[in-house]
């Protein structure tokens, strides 16, 4: 994709302590920017997009059966052929409302973090890499935001309540490109409350990073030097993290400030790229198999498979960066190595438990989708009563079965790719290392417990509306 942007980014050629180290990270930032750039792929996706109407593609299944919600479950083995195609076309389309988010924090942090390259000199290649996937992104949120909302439209004909929708208010906000603004809007210091945690985030930064000869990339400095607060993205990987506003905005100014930590970015960056391949190369496979036996491919199943092939470009960059990138760089400080290892701690929140209803979903419970498919059985798609309703609830949600087991096994997989992508980084805690956090939530019984007492909670909860 070729994008005519302003390039911030000096070209010089780079001049490192160790010249060898830096050699095979800038081979590959210059192959991914030149095929990055050859390619058609957002192209394609922006195609896709403008051209969708969900009845064009309501007949055919978007990708493998077992990529649909409430697979596995007694419910699905229940429901009819036109019910099962529903509850596939509705993956996609909640899978693709959550994926906006993780991509609006890559935008804002590719720029974050790219102006702290750019400080540097020598950059140029990896800068101009991220612009263009910064403009990627962009195109992707848009077509997935539309296609979704159409689809849940088609579907649920506006049946659902907002209060049980997944939550996607961030990414809904988004109507028409290039209209990022509330991305990229900074606020004005509001009161003396922001003003002083702002402050004291801000004097955190100066001590342990500035004063070390750190220097805040432009980015921020411009932010600064119009005495306004950047809207930090609380969505999509960081949504796990306490304290959210003020952590995520601690870490706009760390990976802001340091290449250590703005390489380290690219490490919780590469986590979220696996974390979506794990279920979106499915797309790319079923694809590809249509195509060969020369089959009507759906729409959104070709925009999940250009798709695939633009995030390749994004993942490779993040590895490159979290392998090998960060050792060019001056060796990290005690702070900086903290900052780095609880982030990726905290991380790891995001892969901690097993959806029973959403195949590929690692969450904690299913109790923000509880109150979803409460209404989804009561649309017209099952048109069940509320007390049926419940009773399959409860089934689905509250006893072992083959849905668990594939989250389960792809669970386990991710788990193992992680542990190997990340067996040579050494500044890596063991705990990072090996991924324990993650490890812990693999377990099918704890899961079911969990949803157990959340569905207790929920079915409560009704006798109150
Ligand atoms: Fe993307
Ligand atoms: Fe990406």
């Amino acid at each position: 994709m070729v994008k005519n942007t302003e390039l911030s980014c000096t070209i010089n050629p780079p001049s490192f302590k160790n010249e060898r180290l830096a050699q095979k990270p800038f081979k590959v930032m210059e192959n991914i920017f030149q095929n990055n750039t050859n390619s058609n792929y957002t192209e394609r996706i922006h195609e896709l997009e403008k051209n969708f109407v969900y009845s064009s593609n309501s007949d055919s299944y978007w990708s493998e059966p077992e990529q649909s919600i409430l697979y596995g479950t007694p419910l699905y083995e229940a429901a009819s052929s036109s019910q099962k195609i529903a509850l596939n076309h509705l993956y996609w389309a909640i899978q693709y409302s959550k994926v906006p988010a993780d991509e609006a924090t890559t935008i804002i942090f590719n720029q974050i973090t790219g102006s702290v390259f750019s400080n540097l000199g020598g950059f140029g290649t990896l800068c101009q890499e991220l612009e263009l996937e910064t403009s990627q992104e962009h195109y992707h949120i848009h077509a997935f935001q539309r296609i979704s909302r159409l689809t849940k439209k088609a579907l649920l004909c506006n049946k659902l309540k907002q209060s049980y929708l997944p939550k996607i208010k961030f990414n809904d906000r988004l109507k028409s490109l290039p209209n990022l603004n509330f991305l990229t809007e900074s606020l004005k210091i509001p009161d003396f409350l922001e003003r002083s945690s702002y402050s004291t985030l801000r004097f955190i930064n100066r001590f342990m990073l500035e004063s070390q000869g750190q220097k805040p990339g432009k980015y921020l400095q411009e932010l600064e030097n119009k005495n306004e607060f950047i809207q930090v993205p609380t969505d999509g990987i960081f949504s796990k993290f306490p304290f959210r506003r003020q952590t995520v905005q601690l870490l706009t100014f760390n990976f802001g400030t340091s290449p250590f930590l703005a390489s380290h970015y690219y490490a919780l960056r590469l986590i979220a790229n696996m974390m979506l391949k794990n279920w979106e190369y499915n797309y790319a496979k079923y694809f590809r198999t249509l195509e060969k036996n020369a089959e009507f491919i759906p729409a959104p199943t070709s925009v999940s498979y250009f798709h695939f092939l633009d995030e390749s470009f994004h993942t490779t960059i993040s590895k490159t960066i979290a392998q090998d990138l960060y050792k060019v760089f001056s060796k990290p400080t005690a702070y900086e190595l903290t900052i780095a290892n609880m982030t990726l701690y905290l991380m790891q929140l995001n892969l901690k438990g097993l959806s029973g209803a959403i195949p590929y979903r690692f969450i904690q419970d299913d109790l923000s989708f509880m109150g979803f498919f409460y209404q989804l059985l009561q649309t017209p798609i099952f048109d069940l009563s509320a007390s049926e309703a419940l009773y399959w609830l409860e089934k689905c949600f509250c006893q072992e079965h083959e849905g668990f087991h594939l989250t389960f096994n792809h669970h386990q997989r991710l788990l193992s790719n992680l542990c190997q992508t990340f067996v040579d980084v050494e500044y890596f805690w063991p705990i990072n290392r090996e991924m324990r956090l993650m490890a812990s939530g693999d377990n099918i019984g704890k899961s079911v417990q969990s949803n157990i007492k959340t569905f207790k909670r929920f079915s409560q909860s009704l006798a109150y509306l």
